[in-house]
């Protein structure tokens, strides 16, 4: 049995929606802050530029929220419509969390809305998550944002980390099935983490009310995102009872090309199967997958009835995939 039969509903994908800073900071700009070139970051990471949140217009809440309103609207339906809202962020606008704020400038308000954390793995937990209401018969419209504020907590002074990240966020909404159209899309899916490796990647309480800045242990993740991603995406195409030439396209998580390009690699995936938008981003965090989902969307290339595979990966440490069929 695979992990996704044995219930009366099925999840299906109706609607994406993205939203980033309008202020863009390249890799020219970064070499005026700190030591380094365009150069180096191009050919090490793949990323050129990245979206950088500028005041509050830019919280995390706003991003989401701008997200989440295209996401309902390209699935045809209402705030009013949404059940629950999972907003996954590491880089909530308040401790208690962001959810609530998003879901009252939404205007949902049946929904119930809550933050789940799990760095950039968020995206592919938060489909999981919002995947069991939906199968066991609680909620029927999900409306699940990825979306992170990353700049606030980088050290614009290390260039070891300041040149990934990007701030951003993306959204879908996830429908239960109904009898005129009973198919269950979401078709395989695997969740890990490793506490082990939880010093690798951190935004650390600091003792005075505020949080260090990031710090990442770069070869040590690098070397974990290898070796693990392939094992998740394998583990969700055998629940989907598909191989990796069945799939349309592969997203990734987009925080390094060489990453994607040795996944794509040990997976023997066709690399124009590999989604890659890291360039114009940088790195997103929990935003960075649905981002690249709605890019494709938006530009015609995913289409209905796709098979994709998508694949989360960071700070936990954590990782999972999911397959599904886009519609
Ligand atoms: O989203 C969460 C998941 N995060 C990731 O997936 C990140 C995974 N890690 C990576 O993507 C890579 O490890 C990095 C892009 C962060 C770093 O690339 P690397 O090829 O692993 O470089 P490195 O850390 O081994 O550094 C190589 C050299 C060092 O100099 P020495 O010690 O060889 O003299 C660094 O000091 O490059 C130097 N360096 C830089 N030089 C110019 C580090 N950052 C820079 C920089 N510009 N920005």
């Amino acid at each position: 049995m695979t992990n996704t039969e044995s219930s009366l509903f099925g999840v299906r994908f109706v609607g994406s929606g993205s939203a980033v800073p309008d202020r863009v900071l390249t890799n020219i700009d970064l070499a005026q802050m700190v030591d380094t070139t365009d150069e180096w970051i191009a050919s090490r990471t793949g990323i050129r530029a990245r979206h950088i949140a500028d005041g509050d217009e830019d919280s995390v809440a706003n991003l989401a929220a701008q997200a989440g309103q295209k996401a309902i609207a390209a699935a045809g339906l209402t705030p009013q419509d949404i059940d629950l809202i999972i907003l996954s962020t590491s880089t909530s606008d308040d401790l208690f969390g962001t959810a609530g704020r998003v879901q009252q400038i939404l205007g949902a308000e049946r929904a119930v809305a809550f933050d789940l954390v799990a760095a950039c793995s968020g995206f592919v937990f938060g489909l999981v998550t919002a995947s069991q209401y939906i199968r066991t018969g609680v909620y029927k419209n999900v409306l699940l944002i990825g979306a992170d504020v990353l700049s606030r907590w980088v050290d614009w002074e290390d260039r070891r980390t300041c040149i990934l990240f990007g701030d951003g966020a993306g959204a879908v909404v996830l429908q239960a099935s109904s009898e005129i159209k009973p198919e269950n899309n979401l078709l395989g899916f695997e969740m890990r983490s490793d506490g082990k490796g939880n010093n690798l990647l951190n935004i650390n309480y600091s003792g005075r009310s505020t949080f260090e800045p990031i710090s990442m242990n770069g070869q040590e993740v690098y070397r974990f995102a290898v070796r693990r991603v392939p094992e998740v995406i394998e583990k969700s195409l055998h629940y989907a009872n598909l191989e990796i030439h069945d799939l349309d396209w592969l997203i990734l998580h987009q925080a390094n090309q060489r990453i994607i390009d040795a996944v794509v690699n040990r997976l023997d995936c066709d690399p124009a199967k590999a989604v890659s938008n890291m360039g114009k981003y940088g790195n997103t965090s929990a935003a960075s997958i649905p981002i690249a989902l709605d890019e494709w969307v938006q530009a015609g290339k995913i289409q209905p009835d796709h098979l994709i595979a998508i694949a989360g990966f960071g700070a936990g440490l954590s990782w999972g995939s999911a397959v599904f069929r886009w519609g």
